[in-house]
């Protein structure tokens, strides 16, 4: 007989407990059941701070349902398929540190749980573009790219952020294609990093980001194709050079550094048109920077650039 147990994170957006109540329980338990259980929660996810939704950016669409989110993933590190989902779960997510260096005015590197203490969290739900034309509507939680940036204090002489992934071949089976030129890198011009929209996720559907989706902690960048929203980030540098991005650099007639979304500008291989709602029928017209160009229009003043759009 098959039985299908359900993952933690397999429950619809309506039935997840929300993460502040989750927080404000766990300080509780903490306070009446002692240091033995206090020091095993902080393992679990986020530090004690309340959470609750920026509707500044309500995305005008349904939110994606959980099961589908999670269970549909490109992540190459674990395989090209999109049902990674399963293998990615042996990777550890604690302990987990970021490098932050390059040209800052001191290089360092911090613990996740320690980064946590020092920023405010709030969750954002987002349209979520991939370049192959689907799309889905997810409530990340986590804390604005600007805030990290602030904290790496950088140098006025850097002009982009790179952004690096984990390879761990103990855990990832996709490091060992010898074709693809790992780690995976992506990029942003430090105005792009700083502008409001671009979001460091730390949690989805109010729990801790599963690993399938780049836990324990990823780049968001909402106005772009999904692939510049680098997955399970171990390092993150400033520097004065554009940064040789991983999809750039398999195949640079096909995608771009700056892989802004435009329904204009079609993939070599299809139309980019229209998109695909996961977990709808529905296909919907695709929007120019997928609809947040209030935001993002005035940082490309030369919109001419078609390799903008790639
Ligand atoms: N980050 C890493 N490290 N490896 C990847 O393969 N895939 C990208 C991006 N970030 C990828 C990655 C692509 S193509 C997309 S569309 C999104 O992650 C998918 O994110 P999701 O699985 O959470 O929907």
């Amino acid at each position: 007989m098959l039985i299908r147990i359900a993952r933690g994170w397999e429950i619809p957006e309506s039935k997840a407990t929300p993460e502040a109540f989750v927080l404000g329980r766990r300080r509780t338990l903490g306070i009446g059941l002692g240091s033995a259980l206090a020091t095993f929660l902080p393992k679990m996810g986020h530090t004690q701070q309340m959470v609750s939704r920026s509707h500044r950016y309500d995305p005008g669409r349904p939110i994606t349902p959980a099961q589908i989110v999670t269970t549909y993933n490109n992540f190459y590190e674990f395989g090209s398929d999109k049902d990674i989902w399963e293998t990615a779960q042996g990777l550890p997510m604690h302990p987990w540190v970021i490098r932050i260096e390059g040209l800052v005015s001191k290089p360092r590197t911090i613990a996740m749980e320690d980064l946590l203490k020092q920023v405010s969290l709030e969750e954002r739900v987002y349209r979520h573009r991939c370049v192959e034309a689907w799309a889905m509507t997810v409530p990340w939680t986590g804390f604005p790219l600007a805030s990290l940036i602030r904290l790496a204090q950088p140098l006025s002489s850097a002009r982009y952020v790179a952004f690096q992934s984990l390879v761990d071949a103990k855990y990832m089976p996709g490091v060992a294609e010898p074709f693809f030129p790992w780690p995976y890198i992506e990029g942003l011009t430090i105005e792009e990093a700083n502008n409001e929209l671009a979001f460091i996720a730390t949690g989805l559907y109010g729990k801790p980001l599963p690993p399938q989706n780049g836990g324990p902690i990823r780049l968001v960048v909402p106005w772009k194709y999904g692939f510049k929203s680098a997955k399970s980030l171990v390092k993150i540098t400033f520097t004065d050079r554009q940064p040789h991005t991983f999809w750039e650099t398999v195949s640079p007639q096909e995608y771009g550094f700056w892989a802004n979304v435009n329904p204009e500008v079609s993939h070599p291989r299809w139309s980019q048109a229209t998109e695909r709602l996961l977990g709808s029928d529905e296909r919907v017209p695709t929007q120019i920077y997928n609809g947040y160009g209030e935001w993002v229009a005035s940082l490309y003043p030369n919109k001419k650039d078609k390799r903008l759009f790639m």
